[in-house]
């Protein structure tokens, strides 16, 4: 290859968004005969058969923000952290297979999915993009989107390595973590994912970790990822985030979206100066190789250099996938017996918020996608910095009301916005029962942050002064917009009153003692509103397990405060980690504190129960007990193994989990074998994982904080893996 080839291949260009600047042209590095534009395109070398190297986000289906204006929508599948909740890796690597396919198809051979950062903080804007806030499930779910995206000939990323576990200034976000425990949390993800998809290409984080940014991030990129692991694929920045060249000898192997630097840093670096600093000697011939032969390697491993016709695409297949997507990652959280809602009688019903009249909602940023049809709605939020303009509320046809309306034909609605609570509540009072919605809209660029009255309920009347704040704030994970009033004012009114939530992370409920019902439907993507129909009426019975705990209140998380909230865009912030690797559940275990809702936790409309557990030690922890449905429906199950002592120290980890669906009266036996890493501490100085001979105690139950069948084994000694 010419250096002039190499080099072209070490960068990509954003696409420009017609109309999105002042001149409203492209970029001229993307030739005229190319109109598939998304977020990067990088040239090919045709003499030697490589194919020009075209990028499109991400993980709930290819997004188009704007970019094709004849593209007529793609498949929008549930956010992440509902297909987290269906705790289904089989479901997962079905939806990443359509969107693998419905990639191809527009001929994008690199996609920006496998979307795997830890959920650590119930507000990170982006939670919604990832799966859960366990290392295991979320390297299962992710490699099993990866597997499926790369069974089509499309390159996949996982990202974002690693630590961009909030958005507040993420440009600026020092990430403090202890190394071990950072190897026993968000890397163990990361590396258990790679071993089981091997994905192409990793995406490096916007944040800092431990002071150096993660694109430029010599020990994780060369020493951990490289190195200790093996990776030989390659390292792609996120868009603008790359401030320097030298990030290519910390392990970068390519600047993506150059405009995105030029805007942030003044410089796009590896387009810029690169060449000059290996003419110069200072970017060493075999590293360019190095970078080059990485590009190409996973080009030519997931076959996309061998692309024959596109594929077929059966969008009615993939809608299928999304509509089970959507049925599985629904969580009955609470259900006081007013759920099923009997089919059979002429109820009068409120449907009241949430524009449930419109359609459902979704999560907001690079990641949102367009549905075929367009949607059924779109209003501009805005916000700060770089992602304000990105910032909408989306809604997707069909409406939850519609819906509502098909599977209760009996049933006569009433429909009220929720646009104030006393008229709300007048719509519920004339009602048998109410069906009320609390949205959120979140996303990229923006964690949750509520200033003032609505959120004091929550934090018992504790004002705190958020840092670059005059006026006195409340962070907490209330509903925007007086949805509280609203549902308060409801559940006055009504004594049947079931919420269902449209959210990307845990909500506060202040009114949760005085409903009946609460349905977490996160963003259920283009088929949601009949999932939620079909759930509420009891077409399916729900089985969604939460993947993320969901606090009593933000006092009981590792930062109650979050470092920088609310300053201005630009502003540096240090976040530190001090929980380690005792995320989530873990946390709650080891302070003791009870959740809202435990990880784990979900309803259905059966009940099921467990008996005989065995368990062997040794290498690892082998479980094996039977599950029961005990009710008189079918349903699905998903029964959890956890540790929950590691010779003599308390410590809960999920080892395992599965998904069983059975018929009433009818059991199964499963038998789960534990990832030995999950059994481990990560020993830095040996750079080796190490299990401590002793004895271990492991549980299974139908949540973290509900464990019915406990027991115990012995380990032996053991130093093993890197
Ligand atoms: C996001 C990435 C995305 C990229 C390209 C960035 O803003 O952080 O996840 O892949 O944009 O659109």
């Amino acid at each position: 290859m010419t250096d002039d080839e190499r080099f072209s291949l070490l960068i990509s260009v954003l696409g420009e968004v017609p109309g999105s600047t002042a001149a409203g042209t492209r970029d001229p590095r993307i030739p005229e005969e190319v109109t598939n534009m998304s977020a990067g395109y990088t040239p090919g070398v045709p003499r030697l058969g490589i194919p020009a190297i075209q990028s499109s986000d991400a993980g709930m289906g290819v997004t188009n923000p704007g970019y094709r204006p004849d593209d007529e929508g793609a498949t929008a599948f549930p956010s992440s952290i509902a297909l987290g909740s269906s705790f289904n890796p089989r479901l997962v690597r079905e939806g990443g297979e359509a969107i693998g396919r419905e990639a191809r198809a527009r001929g994008f051979n690199v996609q920006l999915a496998g979307g795997c950062n830890l959920a650590r903080d119930p507000r990170n804007g982006r939670n919604f993009e990832y799966y859960s806030e366990d290392p295991y499930l979320s390297a299962v779910l992710a490699a099993e989107q990866v597997d499926g995206i790369q069974s089509q000939g499309v390159v996949s990323t996982l990202k974002h390595y690693t630590l961009n576990c909030n958005e507040t200034n993420r440009h600026w976000l020092d990430a403090i973590i202890d190394p071990d425990a950072h190897r026993e949390s968000d890397l163990l993800t990361f590396q258990i994912a790679i071993e089981r998809s091997q994905p192409g290409a990793i995406m490096s984080g916007y944040n800092k970790i431990d002071g150096e940014y993660a694109g430029g991030n010599h020990h994780l990129l060369n020493e951990v990822l490289k190195g200790a692991w093996g990776y030989p694929g390659y390292v792609m920045s996120d868009w603008g985030a790359t401030p320097q060249w030298q990030f290519a000898l910390a392990g970068l192997d390519q600047e993506s979206g150059v405009q995105a630097d030029l805007m942030l840093w003044g410089k796009q670096p590896f387009a810029d100066e690169l060449r000059d600093a290996y003419v110069n000697g200072e970017l060493p011939a075999e590293r360019l190789s190095d970078m080059v032969r990485r590009i190409l390697r996973s080009l030519f491993a997931v076959g996309v250099d061998r692309w024959g016709p596109a594929p077929e695409v059966d969008m009615a297949e993939h809608n299928r996938i999304a509509l089970e997507g959507a049925r599985q990652g629904i969580v009955l959280l609470k259900n006081d017996g007013v759920l099923p809602i009997p089919s059979d009688r002429p109820l009068a019903i409120a449907v009241i918020g949430g524009y449930a009249q419109q359609g459902v909602i979704s999560g907001t940023g690079s990641g949102a996608v367009a549905p075929v049809g367009g949607f059924a709605g779109v209003i501009k939020i805005g916000g700060a910095g770089v992602m304000g303009k990105h910032r909408n509320l989306f809604l997707f046809p069909p409406s939850p009301l519609e819906e509502l309306e098909k599977f209760l034909p009996q049933a006569h609605f009433d429909l009220d916005p929720g646009y104030t609570p006393a008229e709300a509540a007048l719509t519920a009072k004339r009602s048998d029962m109410v069906i009320v919605f609390g949205i959120r809209v979140e996303g990229e660029g923006f964690d949750s942050v509520l200033e003032g009255g609505v959120a004091e309920s929550m934090t018992e009347g504790v004002h705190r002064s958020g840092p670059g704040l005059g006026e006195p704030t409340v962070a907490d994970l209330s509903l925007p917009w007086g949805q509280d009033a609203v549902i308060d004012a409801v559940a006055s009114a009504n004594a049947n009153t079931i919420v269902v939530l449209e959210t990307g992370n845990p909500v506060s409920m202040p009114w949760r003692d005085k409903v009946k019902a609460i349905v977490q439907a996160w963003y259920p993507g283009q088929a949601g509103g009949q999932a939620i129909a079909e759930v509420l009426s009891g077409a399916v019975n729900p089985s969604g397990r939460l993947p993320i705990t969901f606090p009593e209140s933000l006092e009981q998380t590792p930062r109650p405060e979050l470092p920088g909230l609310g300053t201005p865009w630009g502003t540096a912030v240090t976040i530190e980690y001090n929980e380690g690797a005792e995320v989530g559940y873990r946390w709650f275990a080891e302070t003791g504190a009870r959740p809202m809702y435990a990880f784990g936790h979900g309803l259905g409309y059966t009940t099921f129960e467990y008996s005989d557990l065995a368990v062997t030690g040794g290498d690892t922890v082998t479980a094996t007990f039977t599950v029961s449905n005990t009710g008189d429906r079918p349903g699905a199950d998903v029964p959890q193994l956890y540790l929950t002592e590691a010779a003599g120290e308390r410590r809960q980890r999920l080892l395992g989990f599965e998904r069983v669906e059975l018929q009433p009266g009818t059991s199964h036996r499963v038998t789960l074998v534990a990832e030995p890493r999950l059994l481990a501490r990560f020993d830095g100085t040996a750079g080796k994982w190490r299990i401590t001979e002793g004895t271990y105690k492991v549980a299974v139950g139908k949540s973290a904080d509900s464990l019915d069948l406990t027991a115990e084994t012995t380990l032996t000694n053991a130093l093993f893996g890197s």
